[in-house]
């Protein structure tokens, strides 16, 4: 198996939305499964590493004083069906969009809802993906992966991976310790489209689709996402740079008490999930510019962007500043959703 090329002092810009202008000590591109122990091998010499994908949920402070790990293993097959199902393995490297794009062409539903969501598959699971009422747990059958230290590979099945609303056991215990080589989806014939996000619903009357297919809920969600987010080629951005916060129902009681109109969707008995792009539109954010370097989307407050020549710090210190201003208003404390990359601890 071919040796992959190590880097040094590689740029990072075309590797995070942000569109940073930063550099990485080393950096090298894992392309095949044949090349993992080879990889093992440089992680465990560095100082520091870090297991990259597309990099659209980072956020770098600077240049990374590590190694890069670029994941770009690839490969599709369909390794099961059975009446209802068919299952789809997927390397880790495979772009995300690609993948709803094949399932589509072959006409498997699941993922129509999640489409134009950036990033790789092997990303995927980190923190559940989410968008208009589907998350990737509902796709998800299994991943594979190694892990870093022992370089055992393993297999996550769903409930071992504890998903939740932006979260997973990756983002917890097993955080940047393990590599996730591959991802099996479990996507169904025949699939019924899932209607429940009213904006999607909406969409598609506006589409005139009285009887959608999974293809015109794509269509729905694509033409949502692009007139609402901003596309990274055009603007730095890492989509949502908050979790919507997750607050008791008396909390959120006490929140309509004093603002009647503020937006909540009950999630369980006890607990309503408060768009955060609210919050941080109310407490005067939305749309503000940082000396022209960052600011915050001026249709979704929850979207901070680089207008140009913003540093990491410069994002940095404007979530900071949003996160006590919410904080200050509301009482309600944010919580990131980008992975922020600072300087060695
Ligand atoms: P990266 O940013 O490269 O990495 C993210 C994290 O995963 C890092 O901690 C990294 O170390 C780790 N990681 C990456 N690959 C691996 C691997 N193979 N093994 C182990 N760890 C790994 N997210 C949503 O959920 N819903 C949305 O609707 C959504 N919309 C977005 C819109 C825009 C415009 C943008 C820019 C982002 C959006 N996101 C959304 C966030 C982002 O697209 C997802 O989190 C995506 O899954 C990140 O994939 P990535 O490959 O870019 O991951
Ligand atoms: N809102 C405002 N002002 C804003 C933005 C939003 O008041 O500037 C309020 C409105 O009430 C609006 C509500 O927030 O109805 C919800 O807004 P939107 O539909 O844009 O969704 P969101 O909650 O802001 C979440 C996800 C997105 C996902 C969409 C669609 C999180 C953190 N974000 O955004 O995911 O695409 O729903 O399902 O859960 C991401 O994770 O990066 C991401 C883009």
């Amino acid at each position: 198996m071919q040796a992959f090329d190590i880097k040094h002092r590689h740029p990072l810009k075309g590797l995070n939305t942000f569109g940073l202008d930063v550099y990485a000590d080393t950096y090298f591109n894992l392309l095949h499964t044949g090349q993992i122990n080879q990889a093992l091998d440089q992680i465990n010499r560095a100082k520091r590493y870090l297991l990259l994908g597309g990099g659209s949920n980072v956020l770098f402070l600077g240049d990374y004083h590590g190694t890069v790990v670029h994941i770009g293993l690839k490969g599709k097959k369909v390794i099961g069906r059975d009446s209802r199902h068919v299952y789809l393995r997927l390397g880790a490297g495979e772009i995300w969009q690609e993948a709803v794009l094949f399932c589509l062409a072959n006409g498997w539903g699941g993922l129509e809802n999640l489409s134009l969501i950036p990033g790789t598959v092997g990303a995927a699971p980190i923190q559940n993906i989410g968008a208009y009422g589907v998350e990737l747990e509902d796709s998800f059958q299994d991943l594979e992966g190694v892990e870093l230290s022992s370089g055992k590979t393993r297999t996550y099945g769903k409930t071992e991976c504890a998903f939740g609303y932006r979260d997973s056991i990756f983002k917890r215990v097993a955080a940047k310790t393990f590599l996730i080589t591959s991802v099996t989806l479990r996507l169904r014939l025949n699939a019924k489209p899932v209607l429940a996000h009213e904006a999607v619903s909406q969409q598609l009357r506006t589409m005139k689709k009285s009887a959608p297919t999974i293809q015109d809920v794509s269509d729905a969600v694509i033409a949502i996402r692009r007139r609402k987010l901003p596309d990274p080629a055009e603007l730095g951005n890492a989509g949502s740079f908050f979790k919507n916060p997750i607050v008791s129902s008396e909390r959120y009681l006490s929140l309509q008490a004093d603002r009647p109109a503020a937006p909540g969707y009950r999630i369980s008995d006890s607990e309503v999930k408060i768009p955060a792009g609210w919050l941080i539109e109310q407490a005067g954010w939305k749309g503000r510019s940082i000396d022209g370097r960052c600011g915050v989307h001026h249709q979704q407050a929850l979207v901070l962007v680089n207008s140009g020549n913003a540093s990491g710090q410069d994002i940095m210190d404007l979530a900071t500043a949003i996160v006590t201003s919410v904080e200050d208003t509301f009482g309600i404390t944010l919580e990131r959703e980008v992975n922020v990359i600072g300087p060695p601890a």
